[in-house]
Parts: structure tokens; C-alpha cells; sequence
């Protein structure tokens, strides 16, 4: 460097020697890390979008998403947090080590044990047909990144899902797989909605997922002819009794046709809300009382697919509001002993849990212990005078979050979420039944939203996997907003919200691991998944 005149341009020259020499150390670094894939798509940051409902979105669209890379256990001391909140922090993670208990600080305390209770099912939702309108309408790449947001390793890795066995109120039309009149069911096919809503979506979720997601079928409606009133929508609107058997064989067939395009079903509902019918509201249902329907599982239904090829299938009843619990059971195994046998679990929906108390779970754990309870819908959005879609509402959060805990601390296995997409309106539902799913798409923007409700699922769907054990976690304030679990490769998971104004210290102490103890910061309206081995 010719440096001995002029200091001045000697410095300029040598700085920019030394820039270069940076540039040229950063481009080559970049290059090393692009090729060894540090800089890979998962560490794109949420793009969010506020709509003045007190909270935010994730916005993605066909080339731009963010993800959440699988889980990986870490060293024996040391722990990881995954932080949502109101603020705009999504699945924020943070790594640290466990400190010395301290017995003296005046930090609440979650203290955790080992008695251990149900083990999980998993989490999910549902593939309606307007779930599968809303995804088809987003071009390849969004809709890519849509099914890999629930279904994929870096997704929130949903294990459950369930399908309207035909019709539901979320779709366009009314339809059966029989539509004339025959009780042999010689004519029985599935619909279009299956191979342009259903199937394709399901093959690309078990891709995705690497392991085949677990699937429920439950049925709105029978073909109306095997209905009394020969209507989809109708009050007393039960099955005529000869048509109890072709009812069972419908199911069946339905199993076999999906079957023939490589979707095996894990469990079966005994109907979708058979009340229904009986207090009716206006989408379309069977009524069946449960003197009737234990009828119908003990001599039709249970035989038949005990007897075929699925035969280990997982029986699912009530698939109603658990208000109903433990009384619908009494009745219907009172009356029908039979069915006992045939019946796995009992599905509960949301919709009336805030008038429901939880002895009613509890009770119907006592009496039926060898049965599980699962969630089987749920969603915001569907009560009157409040918009069926709020975009970036937290609150909708919270309130996932307080029902899908507060029926874990009662037995429930696992909690399956209503619609995975629905349009900016909350449809299209032939029936009005507009509300809010945790991703809105905009089609004609080729986006789509992910709501505070998708990382309140994500929350419990990501960090406790199938095969979980439900376990005690102590901590008075905080006991109705945190859950722990044991998971099946041996960490630990603890979900802590702040539903509160103000922000919170805590201290967790495993007492059976015995590390030490955690400090977080939970700060106001938050959600945070907390994971140890
Ligand atoms: C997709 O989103 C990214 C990030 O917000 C943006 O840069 C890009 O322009 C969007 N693409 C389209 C086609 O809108
Ligand atoms: C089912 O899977 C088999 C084997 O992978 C494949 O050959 C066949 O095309 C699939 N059928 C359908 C309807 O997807
Ligand atoms: C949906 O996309 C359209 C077109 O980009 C835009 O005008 C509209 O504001 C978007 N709606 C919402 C709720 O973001």
C-alpha cells in the first residue's frame, strides 16, 4: 500500500481494503451456509398484519411462509421456551440451563410430579368440503405451504383429523353416496366433493406428515330416504327402523371406498350431534335419542364392522355437547348393554362447554374408566352477535386455549378443531353456519392468514405428541392455564398461559427429575410451550 504521504487517503484506502476484505469473508461465509442448508426457509420470521381485533396474523402466501422445524431434545440441563403472545411473538424460542432451586425467592412456583393420567390422542381438524374449497383455491405454492403449516414436520404437526362422512354444514349442496332409493346400497358411490375436497388433500397430509394422520369419520345425515321425514334439515328427523342395518352398511361402504383410494380410517363417530335433530337448529342432522342409538350400535353398527375388515376400528359416541355426559351413557347402556363392547371412546364438542361443568368428564371417566374422551369439534365464531371472523384476535386464542386445558384436566385425550380453512367470511356454508378457523384465505390476494387460534393449536399439537401421559403440575394462581404432560421419548412439556393484564414471574421445579429450577418471564396474554428431557 502506497502509505506514506498522505494519511488521510492511506486510511480511506485502507478501510476500504478491509471492507472488501469483510465482503469477500461474508460472501463466502454466505455461500458455505447456503450450501449446507444453515440458511434454510424455516427461519423466516412471521410477517404480520394487525386488523384492529387486538392481535395479529401470519401472513403467507406461495412463496412466503415461516415454519417451525421439528422439536430436537437437547442436554440434560438444559431446557427450551417457545413463546406466542398478543404482542406478535410466534412460537419465539429460547434455549437456557437449569439454576440451584432457590427456596427462598417469592417467584410462584409450579411444582411437577409424576402420577401419571390419560394418555393423548393428539390434536387437529377438519376436512370439510369447505375446508377443501378454501385450500384449491389458493394457487400450488400457497396451497403448498398451507397443508405443510398443519400437516408437515415443520408445520404444528397435526396427528388427527376429522371427515364429514358426506355432507355437513360446511359445504355447498346437500348429497348422499345413495341418493335413490335402495336399501342394498348397489348403487352406493362417493361424490365429487370427496375426490376434489377430501381425498387429494388427505394423501397430500399423510405425505407431508410422513405417517398416516389419524381419521375420524362422522356422519351428518343419511340419505333421506332411510329418514322418517325424507329430509336432510328437518325436527324429528330420525331413521326409519329398517333402515337401521342398511344405516350400519352405509358406514361400511363408506370405509371401503376410501379404503380403495388409500385412506384407512382410525376411528368412526356414531353421528355427528345426535340431539340435533331433536332441539332443532337449522343444518342438517339425524335425531337419534340414546336408547335409540345404543340400538343401533349393539345390533347393527358394531357387528358389522367388527366383522369386516375393520374390525379394530375406534368407535366413537355421543359426538355431542358433553352437557349430555354422564346421563346419555347411562341411558344408552341401561337400555343396551350390548353396545358396551363395541363402544372405544366417547367425543365431546365445544360449543356448550362454559354452561357444562367438568363433573361431567369427570363422572363419565368414574363410571366408563376403559373408554376415552376425545374432542371431537370446536370453533369461534358461531355464536350469535359475535363476528363469525375476527382477524388476529387473541382473545380467540385464550379462549382455545382455556377449553382445550381445561378438558385435558379432565380426562380428555385430545382436541380436534372445526374447519382448517375457511374464506374471509368465515364460509361458505350452504347453511349460514359462518365462523372463524384458525387460517383465512384470501384468494383473490393468494394469501392466507394464520390466526393467534393456529399457534394456540400448534401450542399442544407440536410439543405433545400421541402417546403422551397427562401428568399433576402444581401452581394455584395459574392452575386452570397450565398443563404438563410426560411425552413418549421421555421430556417433559409444560404449557403455561398468562391470561392476565400484567406480566408474570414463575419458577418450574421438576421433582422428579430434580435439575433445578426453570425461571421464565411469561409475559401478558401469552402462550408458552416449555420442553426438558
Ligand atoms: C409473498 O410474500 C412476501 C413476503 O411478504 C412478499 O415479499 C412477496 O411479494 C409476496 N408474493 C406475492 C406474489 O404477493
Ligand atoms: C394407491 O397406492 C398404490 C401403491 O402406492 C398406487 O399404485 C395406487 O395408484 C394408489 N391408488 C390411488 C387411488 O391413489
Ligand atoms: C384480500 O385481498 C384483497 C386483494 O389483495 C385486498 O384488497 C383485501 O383487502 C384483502 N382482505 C383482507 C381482509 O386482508
Amino acid at each position: 500500500m502506497y502509505c506514506t504521504k498522505d494519511h488521510n487517503i492511506c486510511f480511506i484506502l485502507c478501510l476500504w481494503q478491509v471492507t472488501n476484505m469483510l465482503k469477500t469473508v461474508f460472501y463466502f461465509q454466505c455461500i458455505l451456509f447456503v450450501q449446507t442448508g444453515l440458511f434454510s426457509v424455516t427461519t423466516q420470521q412471521c410477517i404480520s398484519r394487525d386488523y384492529g381485533n387486538g392481535g395479529t396474523v401470519c401472513v403467507c402466501n406461495a412463496t412466503y411462509c415461516e415454519f417451525l422445524p421439528k422439536i430436537q431434545p437437547v442436554d440434560k440441563a438444559r431446557y427450551l421456551i417457545y413463546t406466542s403472545n398478543k404482542a406478535g411473538l410466534r412460537f419465539e424460542k429460547s434455549e437456557g440451563s437449569f439454576l440451584p432451586e432457590q427456596t427462598t425467592s417469592k417467584t410462584k412456583k409450579f411444582y411437577v410430579y409424576t402420577k401419571e393420567y390419560q394418555e393423548i390422542h393428539g390434536f387437529g381438524g377438519a376436512f370439510t368440503d369447505s375446508t377443501g374449497i378454501n385450500i384449491n383455491s389458493l394457487n400450488e405454492g400457497a396451497k403448498e405451504n398451507l397443508m405443510r403449516s398443519y400437516f408437515g414436520e415443520d408445520g404444528i404437526e397435526y396427528t388427527l383429523a376429522r371427515v364429514p362422512i358426506g355432507l355437513s354444514d360446511f359445504g355447498l349442496r346437500d348429497y348422499s353416496y345413495a341418493e335413490s332409493e335402495d336399501p342394498s346400497l348397489k348403487n352406493f358411490k362417493l361424490a365429487p366433493e370427496d375426490f376434489q375436497y377430501k381425498i387429494p388433500l388427505i394423501l397430500k397430509a399423510n405425505e407431508l406428515a410422513g405417517h398416516p394422520i389419524r381419521l375420524i369419520g362422522s356422519a351428518w345425515s343419511p340419505p333421506i330416504w332411510m329418514k322418517i321425514i325424507p329430509k336432510y334439515v328437518t325436527l324429528f328427523g330420525t331413521l326409519k327402523s329398517e333402515m337401521y342395518q342398511p344405516w350400519a352398511n352405509y358406514h361400511l361402504k363408506f370405509l371401503e371406498e376410501y379404503k380403495k383410494n388409500n385412506i384407512t380410517f382410525w376411528g368412526i363417530t356414531t353421528g355427528n350431534q345426535p340431539t340435533i335433530g331433536y332441539i332443532t337448529f337449522n343444518i342438517p342432522g339425524l335425531a337419534m335419542g340414546p336408547v335409540q342409538l345404543g340400538r343401533w350400535i349393539s345390533q347393527n353398527l358394531g357387528p358389522t364392522l367388527r366383522k369386516s375388515e375393520f374390525s379394530d376400528i375406534k368407535v366413537i359416541t355421543l359426538d355431542d355437547q358433553r352437557i349430555f355426559l354422564p346421563l346419555w351413557l347411562v341411558d344408552m347402556l341401561l337400555f343396551n348393554p350390548g353396545a358396551k363392547q363395541y363402544i372405544d371412546g366417547i367425543g365431546v364438542h365445544w360449543y356448550l362447554d362454559s354452561i357444562s361443568p367438568t363433573l361431567d368428564l369427570d363422572l363419565t371417566h368414574i363410571f366408563y374408566p376403559d373408554k376415552f374422551i376425545l374432542g371431537t369439534e370446536g370453533c369461534r365464531g358461531n355464536i350469535p352477535f359475535e363476528p363469525d371472523v375476527s382477524l388476529g384476535s387473541w382473545q380467540r386464542a385464550e379462549d382455545y386455549v382455556k377449553d382445550i386445558m381445561e378438558n385435558l384436566q379432565h380426562w380428555v385425550t385430545g382436541w380436534i378443531d372445526w374447519n382448517m380453512a375457511l374464506d374471509l367470511v368465515g364460509g361458505p356454508s350452504k347453511y349460514n353456519s359462518n365462523a372463524d378457523s384458525p387460517i383465512i384465505v384470501n384468494k383473490t390476494a393468494g394469501e392466507f392468514y394464520k390466526q393467534p387460534t393456529y399457534y394456540a393449536m400448534g401450542h399442544f399439537s407440536k410439543f405433545v405428541p400421541p402417546g403422551s401421559k397427562f401428568i399433576e403440575i402444581s401452581q394455584y394462581e395459574l392452575s386452570k392455564t397450565t398443563v404438563a404432560f410426560r411425552r413418549p421419548d421421555g421430556g417433559i412439556a409444560i404449557l403455561i398461559a398468562n391470561t392476565k393484564d400484567y406480566d408474570i414471574d414463575v419458577a418450574i421445579i421438576d421433582r422428579n427429575k430434580n435439575r433445578g429450577q426453570i425461571n421464565i418471564h411469561l409475559t401478558r396474554h401469552s402462550l408458552s410451550s416449555i420442553v426438558y428431557w
